[in-house]
């Protein structure tokens, strides 16, 4: 009967008209506490309906310290349709069992809030959650147990839940319950970052690898400086994590254990002094690297990309003392080579090898913020290799040294005296026939000059040894008189 009475003071607000709004009297007068919650929800949150199948309650910024019942508008969402609801930065402190909630793929946002608390089983009417963000808020790892994000329990087992983004992001955890994700089969993004998690333990690192479906993992800000090889065992779907802001010295050996699947990898702002043939092993399919602001790096060492047979991005940059990149960075990616963004910006450097990469097969090439030494190498590369084409419109680097050059942009030096800017030079790279026939005629002259050369030297050298030979056999041959007196 209440109930009843409920629903029509719901359709109330949204359709008034004389009849109805005696009821809301009506139902005013008889309202228990909850209604008076649901009402105010009604008159606090803002609705807005894009269309039948997808609605946004949006409870932002509304100073709700706790929970309400949802407003009754949000019922009309069908199984399939699409709902939002939204708490960000109110003064939530505690989750409590969330109402059922209508609609095929909920979303549901608790960011920024002061949660420290979550009751057991406060997600199971809504079996088809699928995203949840829990992130800025003060919530530990002893609140995450096994019994927060599962199902209902009927016929003697609890029922999944369609969870697929969870974010704990921005909390106090240090440690995950193992079983944290036993009833959460579609979990595929996983955010981690900003916990003072310190040290992987052996009851995180289960509940990580028992998150089969995940595809990204962000991790950055953890504080760790390992990863045990078992944790990413089993992840067969990893796409993308994220280790910035951690406190790494070497790039982690478990990322080989993903290699296949693995597509982005962040790997800025660690403790890293070198990148070397061993830092990216195993990793054939990486499709985008970011190694950047990582403040100790100062050498790129041979072989170091190698591994990244299907690089297309590669962010060096911001890493402030980055001084040296082996001219063999690359090696023998060269045949094959896919990538197509390079970004060396804001580094240390100043001078690079012009045989590093294939520079016109970039799309687009960064090189501003270094100390670029203005020689022969780089007019190679910015001009005759056209890696000057390739910068972004108004990313034009400069030259830090000689002294004469600098200040000015690197595109607009010619250096008359490298023997690389010589027009012919050019040209016999390009290989032009015509270009070289009167040429190849001159070599041959001079190859037949030389053959005759070498003949007559062979010949005065034949009848120097000769005559050599006759003065000597004039004279008795020293070791035969000692042979011939050993014997005797
Ligand atoms: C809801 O509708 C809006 C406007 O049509 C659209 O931009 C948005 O992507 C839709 N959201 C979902 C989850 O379908
Ligand atoms: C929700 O409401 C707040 C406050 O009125 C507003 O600033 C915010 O943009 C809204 N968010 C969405 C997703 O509509
Ligand atoms: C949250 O709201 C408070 C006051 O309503 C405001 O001062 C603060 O900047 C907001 N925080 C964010 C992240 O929007
Ligand atoms: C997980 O995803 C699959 C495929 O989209 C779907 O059929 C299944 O119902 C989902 N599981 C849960 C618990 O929602
Ligand atoms: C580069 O050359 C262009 C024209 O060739 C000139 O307008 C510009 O001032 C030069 N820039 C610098 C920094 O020397």
């Amino acid at each position: 009967m209440s109930f009843k009475l409920c629903i029509i003071v719901n359709r109330c607000t949204l359709k008034p008209n004389l009849y109805l709004s005696v009821l809301v009297l009506v139902c005013v007068l008889v309202a228990t506490s909850s209604y008076a919650q649901n009402l105010d929800v009604a008159k606090k949150c803002e609705i807005s309906k894009h269309d039948d199948n997808n609605l946004t309650l949006n409870c932002s910024r509304r100073n709700f310290y706790s929970i309400p019942q949802w407003p009754l508008e949000i019922s009309q969402v069908t199984k399939d349709g699409h709902m939002l609801i939204t708490f960000f930065n109110n003064s939530i402190t505690k989750v409590t069992e969330l109402p059922a909630t209508p609609g095929g793929r909920i979303a549901i946002s608790f960011k920024h809030n002061r949660i420290t608390d979550i009751v057991m089983d406060a997600f199971q009417n809504l079996e088809r959650l699928v995203y949840l963000d829990l992130s800025k808020n003060k919530i530990s790892g002893d609140v995450l147990r096994t019994e927060i994000f599962r199902g209902s329990y009927n016929f003697n087992k609890y029922n999944n839940i369609a969870l697929e983004t969870l974010n704990l992001g921005h909390n106090e955890i240090h440690s995950l319950d193992r079983y944290l994700f036993q009833y959460t089969p579609n979990l595929t993004r996983l955010y981690l970052n900003n916990n003072p998690i310190e040290l992987l333990d052996h009851v995180t690192v289960l509940a990580i690898s028992s998150a089969t479906n995940l595809e990204v993992l962000d991790l950055s800000h953890t504080d760790i400086d390992n990863i045990p090889l078992v944790a990413f065992k089993g992840l067969k779907h990893l796409q993308q994590i994220d280790l910035s802001g951690n406190k790494f010295t070497t790039v982690p050996e478990t990322l080989s254990l993903v290699g296949s699947s693995l597509k982005f990898l962040s790997f800025n702002n660690n403790p890293i002094v070198e990148l070397n043939d061993d830092s990216f092993i195993g990793l054939t399919n990486l499709i985008e690297l970011e190694v950047a602001e990582n403040d100790y790096l100062d050498e790129v060492k041979r072989s170091t990309f190698s591994p990244l047979k299907n690089l297309r991005v590669l962010h060096l940059c911001h890493n402030r003392n980055l001084r040296y990149i082996s001219h063999n960075a690359f090696k023998g990616l060269k045949d094959k080579w896919t990538l197509k963004e390079v970004y060396l910006d804001d580094n240390d450097l100043s001078e690079i090898s012009p045989d590093l990469m294939p520079w016109t097969k970039l799309d687009t090439l960064g090189m501003t913020g270094n100390n670029w030494l203005c020689n022969c190498d780089l007019a190679d590369i910015v001009t005759l290799q056209g890696a000057g084409e390739k910068f972004k419109t108004g990313e034009s680097p400069y030259c830090a040294a000689p002294l004469k050059l600098s200040g000015e942009y690197i595109t607009n030096i010619t250096l008359s005296f490298c023997p690389t800017f010589d027009k012919t030079f050019s040209s016999k790279r390009k290989f032009s026939i015509t270009n070289l026939k009167p040429k190849q005629v001159l070599w041959s002259i001079f190859g037949v000059a030389i053959v005759a050369c070498i003949g007559m030297a062979i010949g005065w050298l034949v009848k120097s040894v000769k005559n050599i030979y006759k003065k000597n056999r004039n004279q008795p041959v020293p070791y035969i008189n000692l042979n011939s007196n050993s014997f005797a």
